[in-house]
């Protein structure tokens, strides 16, 4: 390798500012963290920076949609994310935002450079134009009849029905998905990269090394397509950076977004004084440079960006690291099948170590999909983590601890095992190097298993009961002890937080690679304190049910916001009035299940429920009530009870959210009163007649 200690400049995408981060996410920030976490530990200078994706449409209509200005919205989100990502141990050097004056300026700086450099070139478009939202329309905000198979409601790029690829402008029919109202066509001044300049340098930049074969392989497809000039300008209103010489023109988001890289290091440097942003970004940097990605943004990060970088005279990236995708027991995840899991959601119910350990036993160098099996992750982490490696330090330090007063034997009685789990160091660095953390936790725990086996062997519980004995058992455990210490090691980029309990557990200075093989002898640890427990089955479902719950509650929102906002209500009846036995016939009575309740935060009376009505499993069954009934139950005393719903009340939004149904109670009130509970043939979603 290169001269130690190496620069590297480690980032990873920059999520978006207008949602919440998922486990699909994870995945990214688990596999860079890592990645950085081992470099550091090797004693590499490696920075690690991010920031929130601050700017587009997107966020510029949500923000619209929540009553709130875009930097409200942006700043509340990334709040939130980086709340998740400091409770998953994901170690920023620098999380910052791409709306921010250091992006600003850089971003001015590189369009400018493009522009006098001769690669802006400037034409009029013709766009669909939604002339109620005053809007410019990108094709995910287009829907219409395919034009080839006649199939409605496709969206404005291609046919989910017949895979028929087309332009906006075709689509029969079409329809803006902001207003309802036709879109117009009108033309608009934008501006473009010369993307097909630079394609002698990119087709010889891909096959230097920085790619993995498939990506490159991927890439030639745009090459065989035909590179085509970049529209990089967008028209007002957007959210992001104006147009230099424009009034109306704002950089589209995917322009200053890996600038934001630059940007988020920028700001660092400017508190750190060891950091000189031109050493790490000028063409003649020495130092590397790696982005690490989902498969789905390949394209910007492996044409639009090394060629902006290299006509702009800044350095182009080391290697992009492309991975695939994370699926939930098999299938993609999705809000309708509830999976769809947040990180927050996750977090609440289970230890962020034990995913970190699953993904990065199942991650490879590849862009492969990577599937989130919720059984097999249980049983994986129990058995690997709790089974095998937690297991060594507990069956160990009991004795320690009780019989030899915390103090390790004076020296290791099979010093061969342990050169075995130090020169397994070689082969484990060389996998986190190279990505592959499958293997590396393979043999990490092939070295485990030699540990436990070791143990079975020489039986302590065995040995301890007859006198005389005392010195071979402490140096039994004195030995699986310092095998632990090997195999923390080796798990620290993975399990920071555990690594840090058995640094204190052990009683030794911060577990570092090259130190791996400094043995404790004649030393004192402290008392073993469990590190990690056993997944039950339970986390996993009510992990799940939360997360459906949770995503129908959105869901209910959504519907309701994007529901016409002019229709009038009819008059209400007056109270008292009879009604005739048809009113009577239209409501829709039936069981629901309680599902999950809980506290609203700031109504007395209220909880939220929510309740399965049985109309098919997952969130389409589900409905979101606020019933006022908290102070006749606690949230725990209703999950699982059935009730009567009115399953057919049009939604009404309640100062705390919004109510899609009516649980019918009886008695006056407060603490009086009673849910219904059908007998036990009662199941949800039979209707009462
Ligand atoms: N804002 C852009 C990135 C700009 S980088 C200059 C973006 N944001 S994102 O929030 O949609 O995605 C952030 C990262 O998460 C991307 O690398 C994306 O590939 C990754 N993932 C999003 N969903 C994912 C899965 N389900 N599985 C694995 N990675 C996923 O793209
Ligand atoms: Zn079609």
């Amino acid at each position: 390798m290169t001269t130690s200690p190496r620069k590297i400049l480690v980032t990873s995408a920059l999520p978006y500012a207008n949602g919440p981060i998922h486990l699909g996410h994870m995945l990214e920030y688990i596999q860079t963290d890592i990645w950085v976490r081992f470099q550091k530990q090797r004693g590499e200078t490696c920075t690690y920076i991010c920031a929130d994706d601050a700017h587009g449409t997107a966020i510029m209509l949500k923000a619209e949609e929540q009553g709130i200005s875009p930097e409200q919205l942006i700043s509340q989100v990334q709040a939130e994310h980086i709340q998740d990502f400091e409770d998953f141990s994901i170690d920023f050097d620098n999380y910052y935002s791409t709306n921010s004056r250091e992006n600003k300026e850089l971003s001015q700086l590189i369009y400018n450079t493009c522009k006098d450099r001769g690669y802006i070139a400037e034409r009029s478009i013709t766009q669909a134009f939604d002339t109620e939202k005053k809007l410019f329309l990108s094709d995910r905000f287009i829907k219409g009849s395919c034009p080839r198979c006649k199939t409605a409601d496709q969206y404005g790029d291609n046919c989910e029905a017949c895979g028929a690829t087309y332009s906006a402008t075709e689509l029969l029919d079409p329809v803006s998905t902001l207003s309802g109202t036709t879109p117009v066509e009108k033309e608009s001044v934008h501006y473009f990269f010369k993307l097909p300049e630079f394609e002698a340098m990119l087709k010889q930049w891909i096959r230097s090394g920085t790619l993995q074969e498939s990506v490159a392989n991927k890439l030639n497809e745009w090459f065989d397509a035909g590179l085509q000039e970049w529209d990089i300008s967008r028209d007002a209103p957007y959210f992001g950076f104006e147009i230099p010489g424009t009034t109306d023109k704002y950089f589209y988001v995917w322009l200053d977004a890996p600038i934001g890289y630059m940007a988020s290091f920028k700001n660092l440097c400017d508190q750190r004084p060891d950091l000189d942003f031109n050493e790490y970004w000028d063409k003649s940097s020495k130092t590397e440079l790696y982005h690490f990605i989902g498969k789905d943004i390949i394209n910007f990060h492996a044409l639009f960006w090394p060629a902006l970088l290299y006509c702009t005279d800044f350095r182009t990236p080391t290697a992009i690291r492309a991975h695939g995708f994370v699926t939930i027991n098999g299938k993609k995840m999705s809000k309708s099948r509830g999976t769809f899991i947040k990180a927050r959601t996750y977090l609440n119910h289970l230890h962020p170590e034990y995913l970190r350990y699953y993904f990065a036993a199942k991650l490879t160098s590849s862009t492969e999909d990577l599937n989130l099996s919720l059984e097999d992750f249980r049983q994986r982490v129990n058995s690997d983590l709790v089974g095998k490696v937690i297991n060594i330090a507990s069956r160990c330090a009991g004795f320690i601890n009780k019989t030899f007063s915390n103090q390790l034997s004076p020296e290791v009685s099979e010093p061969a095992l342990i050169e075995e789990f130090i020169s397994a160091g070689d082969s484990i660095a060389e996998h986190f190097e190279t990505l592959e953390y499958g293997k590396a936790v393979r043999e990490i725990m092939a070295l485990a298993d030699r540990a436990n086996q070791y143990i079975d062997e020489h039986k302590p519980w065995q040995k301890i009961k007859d006198a005389g004995n005392e010195l071979e058992v402490q140096a039994i455990c004195s030995m699986g002890l310092n095998l632990f210490r090997i195999l923390m090691v080796y798990l620290k980029p993975i399990l920071p937080g555990t690594a840090t309990q058995a640094e204190s557990f052990l009683n030794v200075e911060p577990l570092d690679w090259h130190n791996r093989g400094q043995l404790l002898v004649e030393h004192r640890i402290n008392k073993f304190k469990p590190m990690m427990s056993r997944i039950d089955k339970d986390k996993i479902d009510t992990l799940l049910t939360a997360t459906t719950a949770e995503t129908a509650r959105e869901m209910a929102g959504n519907k309701l916001l994007k529901a016409s906002p002019r229709k009038k209500k009819p008059a209400p009846d007056p109270i008292g009035a009879t009604i005739k036995y048809d009113d009577f016939a239209k409501v829709d009575l039936r069981v629901a299940r309680i599902v999950e309740a809980s506290k609203v935060d700031g109504a007395d009376k209220l909880l939220r429920l929510t309740v399965d009505i049985g109309l098919g499993t997952g969130v389409a069954g589900y409905k979101n009530i606020f019933a006022g009934i908290k102070l006749a139950y606690k949230p725990e005393q209703l999950e699982g009870k059935l009730t009567v719903v009115v399953a057919n009340l049009e939604p009404r939004k309640m100062r705390f959210g919004i109510s899609e149904g009516m649980v019918l109670a009886a008695g006056p009130g407060d603490k009086d009163i009673w849910l219904l509970e059908p007998d036990q043939g009662a199941k949800p979603g039979m209707r009462i007649k």
